[in-house]
């Protein structure tokens, strides 16, 4: 699998950086706290240790971040990201032991062998360069040092998100909207044949693997439609876009293709599942 993306270009990083700072006020609370709870388990997995030094790669809102520097107190926790307005909310979460700095995860400003233990919570399949994002997570970390990752399973939506994910791009095209995308290996990086090689290619022994499936059901198409648009920059950036018209429009498509379901049971029906590794630098 071919990891530095021909699509990450310049234009696909500034759309998702605006769509992280855009959510960034929402983002703890999106689902019903849905990456708090993720954050928590991974945390749960990986163990940190007082005294430890932790990197957290990608670290948004610093969920995974608060996590580990309460832990690991009075050791360090650095989370980095590249979208201002999440790191603005992770700063403002007040941690003593925990530093918050604007840089990309592929340009690393660290000494080699530095920290005890780096996290990548939700964030691998959106980095411009996966491979070397794990290739500096590997010269970052000291010899016997540990990488958490959570990823998201998407082959474990359910039909009723398979449905209206399907229906985005032709609804773009039909608005005349032409949105960056990443490739579809993306989506399969958290996939137990994919997430496990990714990270034994990049010099770590995969020592735990499991995975954390969450779901739910939304009341009715606006609901429906409102949660999709956390889920990622083409949804946000699509649904946004439109006016209240074509919003009722949508909804109204929703509507019919949650019927054609048949089973009312599926309708509005959503599966978020996450494969977690735990690994050691090799
Ligand atoms: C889904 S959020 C995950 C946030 C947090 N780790 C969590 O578990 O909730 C992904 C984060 O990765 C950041 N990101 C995307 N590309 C990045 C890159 N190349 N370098 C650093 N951060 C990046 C985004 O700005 C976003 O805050």
């Amino acid at each position: 699998m071919a990891l530095m993306d021909p699509d990450a270009s310049d234009d696909m990083i500034d759309h998702l950086v605006d769509f992280f700072d855009q959510i960034a006020p929402a983002y703890d609370g999106w689902a019903g706290g849905q990456h708090a709870r993720v954050a928590a388990r991974l945390v749960d997995l990986v163990k940190p240790k007082k005294g430890q030094r932790a990197l957290d790669v990608g670290t948004g809102t610093g969920l995974v971040a608060h996590l580990v520097a309460a832990k690991v107190n009075p050791g360090l926790v650095i989370g980095i990201d590249l979208s201002d307005r999440m790191l603005s909310f992770a700063r403002s979460k007040h941690g003593k032991n925990s530093q918050f700095l604007g840089m990309a995860a592929e340009r690393l400003v660290f000494r080699p062998e530095t920290f005890d233990l780096v996290t990548m919570g939700e964030t691998l399949a959106y980095l411009a360069d996966p491979g070397e994002a794990l290739s500096e997570a590997h010269r970052v970390l000291k010899s016997g040092g540990r990488l958490a990752v959570s990823c998201q399973r998407r082959s474990l939506s359910t039909r009723a998100q398979d449905l209206f994910f399907q229906g985005l791009a032709p609804l773009a095209r039909r608005h005349y909207l032409s949105l960056p995308r990443y490739s579809s290996e993306r989506s399969r990086f958290g996939e137990p044949d994919v997430l496990p090689q990714l990270l034994e290619s990049a010099g770590f022994d995969v020592n735990l693997l499991t995975e954390m499936v969450t779901g739910g059901r939304a009341q009715n198409a606006r609901e429906w439609i409102e949660m999709m648009a956390g889920a990622g920059p083409l949804p946000y950036t699509l649904i946004k876009a439109l006016g209240p018209r074509y919003r009722m429009e949508l909804e109204a498509e929703v509507e019919s293709a949650m019927d054609s379901l048949g089973d009312p049971d599926d309708a509005f029906r959503y599966h978020h599942s996450y494969l977690m590794a735990v690994a050691t630098r090799r």
